[in-house]
């Protein structure tokens, strides 16, 4: 095993950084004063920036909160496609880019508002004509090509919810997301390309829905001409079904409150969690923070490096920048491929403007060194984001200097799935930031870190992270699992929403997160649960027990470290390790592969029988060892030291 090396920090409270007066004399927000008028008046703050996108119907209150339920924009109707496409269409807009595509094999696609328009109407009729209605979730697995686009638009323009799969998660985990969400229609593509090579998806969602039995139609994008097996009548070709299919499409009126979409993320418990985000709140939360954040200009070309399976792709892919009439740059393949200087070839390419991506990619970014992005011209950037995770430092200043070439604004945004939108981040034109340091909530959002009791910190103490008011882009609830979204998220602090984080408050109220305080591990920005990967390897008939835990990983943030014990009779070996990580790879997707995994004869248990996570952590990351007085069995930690050092 690696020793696990910690990501380097330098963390200094005292270094900021003031947006240069050339960004900030053209940002769209220049008044600091916007941060006290939101704080004394939040719902008139949002109010203003739901009037930005378009409503059939004005609501009648702003907000309703029965807490922690809340409804934005009671009564509120408007449509999500809609303020995406057809108002783009009255002005020149219309022949403005919506999605400049970039293939894996240099494949190149270019389309307009009124392209997507067309498009997108004429996917809402297919998925009509089979029978897709209102409140209907339909299940989307493709990879990062314009019709992941097109068919989460024409879902919303029907208001039927998606329920967007990552193309990474395996056959397993695609068929517990369409079983709890029970569609009738999945969206796949016969395969994806990856470094050159054609990965099939399509035999993927026939395991997963071998199970399924709610599943009645396939429509199958052709991307890489692989040999996909078409059930008759079931699975239908997205490109022949559309040639027999007319455009223009009546969007659904929809509720404020309807369900945009429903997206899974890893909880602590085994089973994920169905995130629900409704139509008005969360699309006032993105435009609004898409603005703002990323200070957009009507000629920027926006490129956001998500996948569309991730909420980052959902918000700043798709939503956000299209309800702004951005143009955003989509990219299917590999940072390496067919070099290491791929992505800055892309910015230089289509001048690139605003680039938003996640600290694990600069780390890798860093380690291929500066000699990549210096062969390119990245003079056409002018800002630059960073999500997922802590951004250390070192990380912080790379990119500013190898990437912004020190004059664009970094913006670290801190955010989650169940946020919907960012929640902290600096407004690049008025707030100086801190190299590490996601800074100060933006304008509208109560974000405070608290002691264990629910207290505010004080300056320069850590604690809790957590939201103190309701906001319009938050979750409404678990799907089908209220009791779950109240225990999870309201419970622990009275009144307020826990986001599962720790965080410091600095002398300035600057807020630098430090990553998960529960059992979800942050690898390479995505959230795996540790009791997902524990009961994937428990179903290994190897496998007694089972312990997961996330360390420390120079390049990933942390990586996945498995402790098993094994049953009666089976003997450990390199060939069982391996056959266990493929079988987690198998059960939830290639992400939650476990770095490594130690064989434990006994785990670490307290007297009433709990896992000792933390010592499992300080065994992984060879830390000196914390309090070990409550073991049941204290031998074990030297027994797994033993192990520890021999592997
Ligand atoms: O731990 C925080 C970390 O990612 C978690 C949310 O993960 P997910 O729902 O998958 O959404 C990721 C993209 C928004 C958070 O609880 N996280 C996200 N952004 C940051 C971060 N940690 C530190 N700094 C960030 N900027």
């Amino acid at each position: 095993m690696n020793n696990a090396k910690t990501i380097s920090h330098y963390e200094d409270e005292e270094q900021l950084f003031f947006p240069d007066s050339s960004f900030s004399t053209r940002a769209n927000i220049q008044n600091t004063q916007i941060y006290d008028s939101a704080w004394v008046d939040y719902k008139n703050y949002w109010m203003g920036e739901a009037q930005k996108l378009h409503w059939f119907k004005p609501w009648d209150k702003v907000l309703e909160w029965h807490s922690p339920f809340a409804q934005w924009f009671v009564n509120g109707k408007l449509n999500a496609c809609y303020n995406c496409l057809d108002r783009h269409l009255e002005g020149w807009r219309r022949n403005k880019a919506a999605i400049i595509f970039e293939g894996e094999l240099g494949d190149r696609q270019v389309w307009t508002y009124q392209d997507l328009h067309r498009e997108v109407t004429r996917f809402a009729n297919v998925l009509r004509g089979m029978g897709v209605n209102k409140g209907d979730t339909v299940t989307i697995y493709l990879p990062m090509i314009p019709e992941a686009v097109i068919t989460m638009l024409a879902c919303a323009r029907i208001g039927a919810p998606h329920s967007v799969v990552f193309g990474g998660f395996s056959a397993g985990a695609l068929r517990d997301r369409i079983s709890d969400a029970e569609s009738r229609v999945i969206i796949t593509a016969d395969g994806c390309w990856r470094r050159g090579k054609a990965i099939p998806l399509k035999s993927n969602v026939d395991e997963a829905i071998s199970q399924c039995p709610t599943v009645e139609k396939v429509v199958v994008v052709q991307r890489t001409r692989v040999e996909v097996k078409m059930e008759p009548v079931r699975d239908v070709w997205y490109h022949e079904i559309m040639r027999k299919t007319p455009a223009g499409c009546q969007c659904e009126i929809m509720d404020a409150e309807d369900v945009l979409f429903i997206l899974y993320t890893s909880g602590t418990t085994g089973k994920p969690k169905g995130i629900v985000h409704t139509t008005g709140g969360y699309l006032t939360g993105v435009a609004s923070t898409h603005r703002n954040v990323f200070d957009l200009k009507e000629d920027d070309v926006y490129w956001c490096t998500a996948d569309i399976g991730w909420i980052t792709g959902h918000s700043y892919v798709v939503y956000g920048p299209l309800a702004n009439g951005a143009t955003i740059l989509i990219f299917e393949g590999a940072p390496d491929y067919p070099g290491k200087d791929r992505f800055w070839e892309i910015i230089e390419k289509y001048r690139v403007s605003i680039f938003y991506t996640a600290p694990t990619a600069i780390r890798m970014f860093m380690k291929w060194g500066e000699s990549w992005p210096q062969g390119r011209d990245l003079s056409s950037l002018r800002l630059l984001g960073s999500v997922g995770e802590p951004i250390n430092p070192e990380a912080w200043h790379w990119y500013h200097k190898n990437i912004g070439r020190g004059r664009c604004p970094v913006v670290d945004t801190w955010w989650q799935t169940e946020t919907g939108s960012i929640m902290v981040a600096p407004l690049p034109g008025i707030t100086p930031v801190k190299p590490g340091s996601c800074t100060k909530p933006l304008p509208g959002v109560f974000v405070d870190v608290v002691d264990e009791n629910g207290k505010p910190v004080v300056p320069g103490g850590s604690g809790y992270l957590v939201i103190k008011r309701p906001w319009p882009s938050m979750l409404r609830t678990v799907y089908k699992d209220p009791q779950r979204y109240i225990d999870t998220y309201w419970s622990r602090f009275a009144g307020m929403y826990f986001t599962g984080d720790g965080a410091k408050k600095d002398k300035h109220g600057y807020i630098w997160v430090r990553g998960r305080v529960d059992d979800i591990i942050n690898v390479s920005g995505h959230r795996i649960g540790s009791a997902e990967v524990e009961s994937a390897l428990v179903e290994h008939p190897a496998v007694a027990e089972a312990a997961v835990i996330g360390r420390s990983h120079e390049l990933k943030g942390q990586a996945v470290t498995a402790f098993v014990t094994l049953r009666e009779g089976v003997i450990w070996a390199t060939e069982l390790e391996d056959d266990l990580k493929n079988h987690v790879a198998k059960r939830i997707g290639g992400l939650a592969r476990p770095e490594e995994i130690i064989y434990a004869g006994e785990l670490p248990k307290t007297r009433s029988g709990k896992i000792m996570r933390r010592l499992l952590r300080d065994i992984a990351e060879g830390r000196v060892m914390g309090d070990i007085s409550t073991l049941a069995d204290p031998s074990v930690i030297s027994q797994l030291l033993e192990r520890k050092i021999a592997i």
